[in-house]
């Protein structure tokens, strides 16, 4: 079982690259099997469920051609299938993006229910209102959604929750619909708005992405496009609360400042100096931090991704903080796996009451879902001594390199895969 081993209590410092937003390349590599001719896409994140989807892609017939790990070139003209179904694919959120796309270029799609991390119940009735008000009859049966139709055509669809995936969805299938889809209470994230923006480039016709009222003209057909995936304000985030939870200075390249106010603005409240450039941000970290309150919200508010890793580093500043989690309902399972480190977290409800401690106990924790793996990891940094952090699978699943891009910036950190391994690392760490 693959586990990181991490050496705590060194100020990480240093330039970071952000890679593409896993959140919008998982929906923009979806979109780009709705024209039949070739679409490029760039700065693709290389993390395992990009891979799982394009492998996905590969089996029911669209030709992929992976340049290299950032850029892939996609034909959707070869499709031979609209039902995905397979063991990897079920672990994965963003299948159903499939559904959308699928349904929207051929009026047929079946996809296996989608997976992704155990944050909550994480229902698609959204998704399936949004097609069934542009025509679709749509069944689940055997663990699998069917979608099909005679034809698609664009009405006013009202979403009960703000919701990326159905927002995006409903994007897609309404494209190549007959006349005017309108999207009410839509979700407002970049990466609502990059899947639009690449879409538009294919000749769609959608106008208000990133406002909460998006209008989609269906167009007959969509043709090829070359486009680059957004920078990815979740790891960026993750990068800027390294350096607050271990006292650093870090400077995240590649990103769109605006896409991180809700982060920056909460890292200067609680202490940290905070330097913003075009394409970057520098963060550093104060010598004490101080507490506040948080509340995850949609975009542009503070963003439920960031919630486990808000929470570690609130775990050391000083005072009462409090993190309301309002997303998903069952986010705050790292708590438990953060106690063993010192920290002092009691949970009611849907909030967090955290009391702040000087400094956490190195421990052998386990990663319960990709954003608290990442938090844990966070702590382990910040602690001092010897930690391991197992079920990094969660992790690759949404940080490229992540323990690369630690190493380039001074964290002692290491991928083993038993005893021996961690026993030899820790043996070279002291030297
Ligand atoms: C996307 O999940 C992201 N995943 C999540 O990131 C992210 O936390 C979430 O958006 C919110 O920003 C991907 O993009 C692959 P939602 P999604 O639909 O689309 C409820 C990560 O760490 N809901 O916006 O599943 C739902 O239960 C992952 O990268 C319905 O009730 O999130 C939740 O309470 C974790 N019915 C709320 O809406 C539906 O049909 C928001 O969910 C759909 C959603």
């Amino acid at each position: 079982m693959d586990r990181y081993i991490v050496k705590g209590g060194t100020p990480l410092e240093g330039e970071v690259e952000i890679s593409g937003a896993k959140n919008a390349a998982l929906a923009l590599l979806a979109a780009a099997i709705m024209t039949d001719e070739d679409v490029t896409i760039e700065n693709l994140p290389n993390v395992r469920d990009i891979n799982v989807l394009l492998q996905v892609m590969g089996e029911i017939g669209a030709k992929i051609n992976r340049v290299n790990d950032h850029k892939v070139i996609i034909n959707g003209s070869t499709i031979t299938s609209y039902t995905v179904d397979n063991e990897s694919i079920r672990k994965i959120r963003a299948s159903y993006y499939l559904l959308g796309a699928l349904l929207g270029k051929y009026k047929h799609a079946e996809v296996a229910l989608p997976g992704g991390c155990d944050i909550g119940s994480r229902p698609i009735d959204l998704h399936i209102k949004g097609f069934e008000t542009l025509g679709a009859n749509v069944s689940i049966e055997r663990g699998m959604v069917s979608a099909s139709a005679e034809e698609l055509i664009g009405k006013s669809i009202y979403m009960d929750v703000v919701s990326v995936g159905a927002t995006i969805n409903i994007m897609l299938a309404a494209a190549l619909s007959g006349g005017r889809c309108v999207i009410e209470n839509a979700a407002k994230e970049p990466h609502v708005v990059d899947v639009a923006n690449m879409l538009n480039s294919m000749g769609a016709s959608i106008r208000g992405a990133g406002t909460d009222v998006i209008r989609i003209r269906g167009v007959e057909k969509l043709h090829g496009t070359v486009y680059s995936v957004i920078p990815d304000q979740i790891e960026a985030g993750t990068f800027m609360m390294v350096a607050a939870v271990t006292g650093g200075d870090i400077t995240v390249k590649n990103v769109i400042p605006k896409h991180l106010e809700a982060i920056t603005s909460k890292l200067y409240e609680i202490g940290c100096s905070v330097e913003e450039y075009d394409d970057a941000v520098r963060i550093i970290g104060g010598p004490r931090l101080h507490s506040t309150k948080i509340t995850t919200l949609p975009y542009p508010g503070f963003p439920t991704d960031m919630q486990p890793q808000i929470a570690v580093t609130l775990a050391l500043a000083e005072g009462t903080s409090m993190v309301t989690e309002t997303i998903f309902e069952n986010r705050f399972k790292y708590v438990d796996e953060l106690v063993r480190m010192g920290a002092d977290i009691k949970v009611e409800g849907k909030t967090a009451f955290i009391t702040g401690v000087e400094k956490f106990s190195s421990a052998d924790v386990v990663a319960p879902d990709l954003r608290a793996g990442a938090a844990l990891v966070m702590a382990a940094l910040a602690a001092d001594g010897y930690s391991e952090i197992t079920d990094i699978k969660y992790i690759k699943r949404g940080y490229e390199d992540f323990d690369g891009k630690l190493r380039g910036l001074g964290a002692i950190i290491r991928e083993v895969s038993d005893d021996r391994e961690a026993m030899k690392f820790k043996l070279k760490a002291i030297g």
